[in-house]
């Protein structure tokens, strides 16, 4: 395979190409940090690092079925190659001081900006926002603007700032040159793999499932990355220097999603924004769980595959997808199995995917009518936190008796697991509150949680049960 060690991604009206020859940026450079060494862009402001403070955020907009697609990232958790074939915009390329863009000028005129450090960041969350089909309530301002963090101003102003820009919405400077930037994109080859290599890492950047595959295969020992969210702190936070990667994240091939009577079919690249949005009406136990994790920069990058894959017991997709019974792909180059999710986690961070296979789609049973499935998630704070305890519970129902029910946790062990005993317990019982109060008391025989610096084991116990209780609460008769 012919190494390229270069790529090429639309900034500031024209086609920019980094060489990962030199010594000034590595595979791992993340685009904050590339961003940061350009004198056009220091808007674009490191806060934390690690995807809490939205302080870094671009929109980073793509091709897709030749329609622009604009959406918010971090880019403090993208690494430099993936952007490849993309067209990245910071507060600098919407207006200057002497002519605001109509977000910036709102910001300002709604006084939304006061030591201004997170300011740019707001900006380009607004713009996302502004650049969409539709006119946003205000549900979905404060879910799009729930990860900006700000020390100083209020959040009003700055919710008043962007209802107003995006109802006033005009044609813009980045809309005038869309047919422009759209021949600049379409002139970005993306169809043979991007291959790095320097003294110290090697980086893939395959365009399609068959590629990835092929990759997987050779080389066995790389670190996966489909978001990167997970994997981008252990060089942030970390300081790691990983030496093979396999970047997903363009393997257009493995981000869809399909419909049929029964299932909806998420392909494991399929952004956990998108898979928020699609199972609103459907699945709305996932939705409801989607609703809460991270913020909606994490989500419009993170991946489907990635939750997943990394197999973490605060994993939130997992209880929800258990509960569903969702059934995975595991794919290598020329074979491929179906594996139950329920089935998947072997151990702490274990999975059943082998060194040469790929998470390649997720299978979704749709619930019958008469089954309800519920989720919960309890963290320290609602917006943008890891779970301490999260489940997701489905339960039938007949004549009030209990006659099908699963129960998973995350957080309560090492990985998510099933509540046997519990589950057991109140098999065939009646649905009321004595029944589930007994069966709240099955928990500790179920689970043994640990105590760490997000809780202790005693408060766990207690908030499984009671998440059980709440449950119960909001199904009873
Ligand atoms: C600020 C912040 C907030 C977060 N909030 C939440 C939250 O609320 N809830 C939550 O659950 N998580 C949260 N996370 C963790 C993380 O975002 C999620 O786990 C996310 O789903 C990871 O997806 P990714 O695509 O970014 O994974 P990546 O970092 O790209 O990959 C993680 C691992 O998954 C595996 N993998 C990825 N794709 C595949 C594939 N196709 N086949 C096989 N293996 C694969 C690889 O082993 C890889 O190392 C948060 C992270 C941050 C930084
Ligand atoms: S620097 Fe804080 S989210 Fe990127
Ligand atoms: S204006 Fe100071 S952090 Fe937001």
């Amino acid at each position: 395979m012919k190494i390229n060690n270069k790529i090429s991604f639309v900034l500031d009206g024209k086609i920019q190409e980094v060489e990962f020859n030199n010594i000034e940026y590595s595979p791992t450079t993340t685009l904050l940090h590339y961003l940061r060494t350009l004198s056009g862009h220091k808007s674009v402001k490191e806060g934390c690092g690690e995807g809490d403070c939205v302080a870094c955020t671009v929109v980073i907009a793509d091709l897709v079925k030749g329609k622009m697609q604009y959406r918010a990232y971090d880019s403090c958790l993208i690494f430099l190659p993936s952007v490849h074939g993309k067209y990245i915009i910071t507060s600098e390329n919407l207006g200057t001081s002497d002519n605001l863009h109509l977000v910036q000028k709102a910001l300002y005129e709604f006084d939304g900006s006061q030591c201004g450090f997170c300011t740019p960041g707001f900006v380009m969350s607004m713009y996302a926002l502004y650049k969409q089909e539709n006119v946003p309530d205000k549900a979905e301002i404060t879910d799009a603007l729930a990860g900006n963090l700000c020390r100083c101003t209020g959040y009003r102003p700055i919710i008043q700032a962007t209802e107003y820009a995006c109802k006033n919405k005009t044609v813009d400077d980045i809309e005038k040159s869309e047919s422009k930037t759209k021949q600049l994109l379409n002139s970005i080859d993306r169809t043979l793999t991007i291959k790095i290599e320097t003294d110290e890492q090697k980086y893939w950047l395959p365009f399609s499932k068959t590629e990835a595959l092929k990759l997987r295969r050779d080389f066995p020992n790389a670190v996966i990355v489909s978001g990167s969210t997970d994997v981008a702190l252990r060089v942030t936070k970390k300081n790691e220097l990983i030496p093979e990667i396999i970047d997903l994240s363009q393997v257009v091939d493995m981000s869809f999603v399909s419909e049929s009577k029964d299932i909806i079919t998420f392909g494991a690249n399929y952004s956990l924004e998108d898979v928020r949005l699609k199972s609103k009406n459907k699945l709305s136990a996932l939705y409801e769980m989607l609703s809460y994790f991270g913020s909606r920069q994490i989500r419009n990058r993170a991946c489907l595959g990635g939750n997943l894959g990394s197999a973490s017991t605060i994993g939130d997709s997992i209880p929800v997808l258990m509960a569903y019974d969702a059934d995975l792909y595991l794919k290598k180059a020329g074979a491929q199995r179906k594996v139950k999710l329920r089935e998947f986690i072997t151990g702490y961070r274990q999975t059943l995917c082998e060194k040469d296979e790929l998470i390649t789609k997720v299978e979704v049973p749709l619930p019958d009518k008469d089954t309800i499935v519920k989720s919960y998630k309890n963290s320290k704070r609602k917006d943008l936190d890891i779970s301490t305890v999260s489940a997701c519970f489905s339960l039938k129902l007949e004549k009030d008796k209990v006659v099908d029910i699963a129960i998973f946790y995350g957080g309560m062990a090492a990985w998510t697991k099933r509540a046997e005993k519990t589950e057991k317990a109140l098999l065939g019982k009646e649905w009321n509150r004595t029944n589930v109060e007994m069966a709240m008391k099955e928990l500790i025989n179920d689970y043994k949680p640990i105590s760490d610096a997000r809780s202790g084991a005693e408060a766990r116990n207690i908030m499984a049960a009671n998440l059980l209780l709440k449950f119960w609460s909001e199904t009873a008769k």
